[in-house]
């Protein structure tokens, strides 16, 4: 463990050179927290994007929303499905877009890890939906950036990445374990740092955080164990890969603030199955 503080520092020094979000998301975000701004408003922003505005309509005329009839206008869009969700499908897709295609030879792995982040958002999604939680939009978001600290890894310290994934194939062990024994940090506190950089809500800071030790989360140890189950979860349905080939062992703090009932599980689980195919297929 004595590496582990000159390593963290390095890792913050570093940090500058992780990637920033774009412009126009983090002014839609700026929109989207400001309560006097309108619909209009935002709409302005987006409509001066193209890609934006023809991915925005792609997305929620997509059976991911199932809404009954056709959205034409963003205006339209933003009054359907809400300020929230506009944001953060934009910062979904935006994120997807950092990290796409920097390096070919590692691109099929990096593929696996947004499955994996895809199918544990779904997850997050259905788990908060059977538990009428609030905001599901914002634990989909959770779900999907939770390993972002892993995707930094593979990016941006290779060498590092190549030890760990050594490792884990040599003893079969879980890629946090492996991080931990290695680097002396794990893709958890890293995900925390670059959530911090951009400046993202506090819940979701924590969620990323603690996605391995939910009850660590504070006041958001309920939304953190949502994701920590939906990880399980879309582990046990072989959506994509996590970087190693465990599935993380259930806390047992977790399980039981969330109350599901057991026989809740497999409509659950075969609900992801359904929605994550469906996703997979537009983004
Ligand atoms: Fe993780
Ligand atoms: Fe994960």
């Amino acid at each position: 463990m004595q590496k582990r503080i000159p390593d963290l520092k390095r890792i913050i020094a570093g940090i500058d050179d992780l990637p920033t979000l774009p412009r126009t998301v983090l002014k839609i975000t700026e929109l989207v927290n400001d309560p006097k701004s309108s619909a209009k408003d935002l709409a302005k922003v987006i409509t001066d994007d193209q890609i934006l505005t023809a991915r925005l309509l792609k997305l929620v005329n997509s059976s991911f929303y199932g809404l009954p009839q056709r959205i034409s206008t963003v205006t339209g869009a933003i009054v359907l499905i809400g300020f929230d969700a506009i944001r953060n499908l934009l910062l979904t897709t935006s994120v997807f877009d950092l990290f796409a295609g920097r390096n070919k030879k590692k691109q099929q792995k990096q593929e696996q890890f947004w499955d994996h982040s895809l199918g544990c958002a779904v997850g997050a999604k259905v788990i908060g939906n059977y538990l009428r939680y609030d905001n599901i939009e914002e634990l989909f978001v959770a779900g999907l950036l939770h390993d972002i600290g892993k995707i930094v890894e593979m990016m941006f310290q290779p060498d590092e990445f190549s030890k760990v994934a050594a490792a884990i194939s040599r003893e079969n062990i879980l890629m946090i374990k492996a991080e931990i024994r290695i680097l002396g940090y794990s893709h958890a506190e890293i995900g925390k740092l670059l959530a911090e950089k951009w400046n993202l809500p506090s819940k979701l800071v924590q969620i990323i955080a603690h996605h391995h030790q939910p009850t660590d989360a504070g006041s958001f140890a309920i939304e953190a164990a949502i994701v920590h189950l939906a990880d399980i979860f879309c582990r046990a349905l072989n959506m994509g890969s996590g970087g190693d080939n465990k599935i993380p062992s259930l806390d047992r703090f977790a399980w039981e603030s969330l109350k599901i009932q057991t026989n809740a599980i497999e409509g659950i689980m075969k609900t992801m199955h359904d929605e994550y195919g469906d996703i997979r297929s537009f983004i």
